[in-house]
């Protein structure tokens, strides 16, 4: 018994598929397998009381050793995992390098942008991408015979939703949700039907911006756009606002940043020393009161960043289809975190 318990503990080493541990079932555990044998090949009528005790117990022990092992065994083989044999881990072999992996540049652009918002009190919120028409359109001041409606080329569903062209879609949700004083961001995805060129995507990302408290005025919204362009930028930037229209502002404006490149002094980057970035205004009163929002107490400004548009700043991407083409080697050139 004891050479045969020897030899079922080398073969179990040995065996590390799942068919070598069944053979070794068949060789110790089958119908003629070694224990099963033994045990009936004994003649129990030439043992004395004392011996037939001890061999049945020894027997049944070793039946029991077998039937466990080989069912941790087979276990084992199943889940792939090598039956250990050998000698013990080596710790001076060296280390297999495990990749973190990297994020999207927008993810990256999006998270330091969130930072930054939340260290001046707002929320981030974000809203559905399959929108109703009148989030998207008519509580922002833009009814269905409303021109502006055409430069937001629209991607229609057959239920009368759409995809939301804008992240603007969520103001009103939010200032239905939270009334006011609020302060929040949203960051999100975004739809257009557009011909796609370097410059042109159907699908892309914006953050929006919305603050509404008393006596909210543009010098609030000067203030935080430098702040956040601060810090994005890390130095201290020089902005302009020029008059812009959008159906739910009033007064609109374009946020221009000073070119970082020449310092306002024009170059074949910027032009004329400005770079148009951030489109924004005062909260128009109709959408405060779509929002619900007392106008005679209550103002606020809102903005659109173009995410997608300051990620290829930063990053210097030249061409927008890159953000969507699923190309790995394009995501592997980022880092795993901000
Ligand atoms: N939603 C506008 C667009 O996508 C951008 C925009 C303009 C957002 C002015 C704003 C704003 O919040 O105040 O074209």
């Amino acid at each position: 018994m004891q050479d045969i318990r020897e030899q079922l503990l080398t073969d179990l080493a040995a065996a590390d598929t799942a068919q070598a541990v069944e053979e070794v079932r068949i060789k110790y555990l089958g119908r003629k397998g070694l224990i099963t044998t033994l045990a009936k090949t004994t003649d129990f009528s030439k043992l004395g009381p004392e011996e037939k005790r001890n061999f049945g117990r020894q027997l049944n022990e070793l039946k029991q050793l077998a039937t466990e092992r080989i069912a941790a065994a087979a276990a084992a083989a199943r889940s792939g995992q090598a039956v250990h044999k050998g000698p013990a881990l080596d710790l001076t072999l060296p280390g297999s390098e495990h990749s973190l992996g990297s994020l999207h540049p927008i993810t990256l652009v999006q998270m330091e942008l969130e930072d930054i918002f939340q260290g001046m009190g707002f929320m981030v919120l974000s809203g559905p991408d399959v929108e109703t028409e009148y989030y998207n359109f008519d509580s922002l001041n833009m009814p269905g015979d409303h021109p502006a409606r055409d430069m937001q080329d629209t991607f229609w569903l057959n239920s009368g939703m759409l995809l939301k062209t804008h992240t603007s879609a969520n103001q009103v949700r939010t200032l239905e949700k939270y009334g006011a004083p609020v302060r929040a961001i949203f960051p999100g995805r975004c739809f257009r039907y557009e011909a796609m060129d370097p410059s042109h995507e159907t699908t892309f990302y914006q953050c929006e911006g919305l603050l509404v408290d008393r006596n909210i005025s543009v010098a609030n919204l000067i203030a935080v756009m430098k702040a956040l362009l601060g810090e994005i930028f890390h130095r201290d930037v020089a902005v302009r606002l020029r008059p812009g229209y959008f159906p739910f502002v009033e007064p609109g404006f374009e946020l221009d940043l000073q070119c970082l490149l020449c310092g306002g002094k024009k170059c074949p980057t910027c032009g004329d020393g400005w770079l148009e970035l951030i489109p924004c205004g005062l909260v128009h009163p109709r959408v405060l009161e779509a929002g619900g929002v007392d106008t005679s107490t209550c103002s606020g400004f809102a903005f659109g960043l173009g995410l997608t548009r300051l990620a290829m700043m930063k990053y210097g991407i030249q061409d927008i289809r890159r953000f969507n083409s699923g190309d790995i080697r394009f995501c592997q050139q980022f880092p795993a975190a901000v």
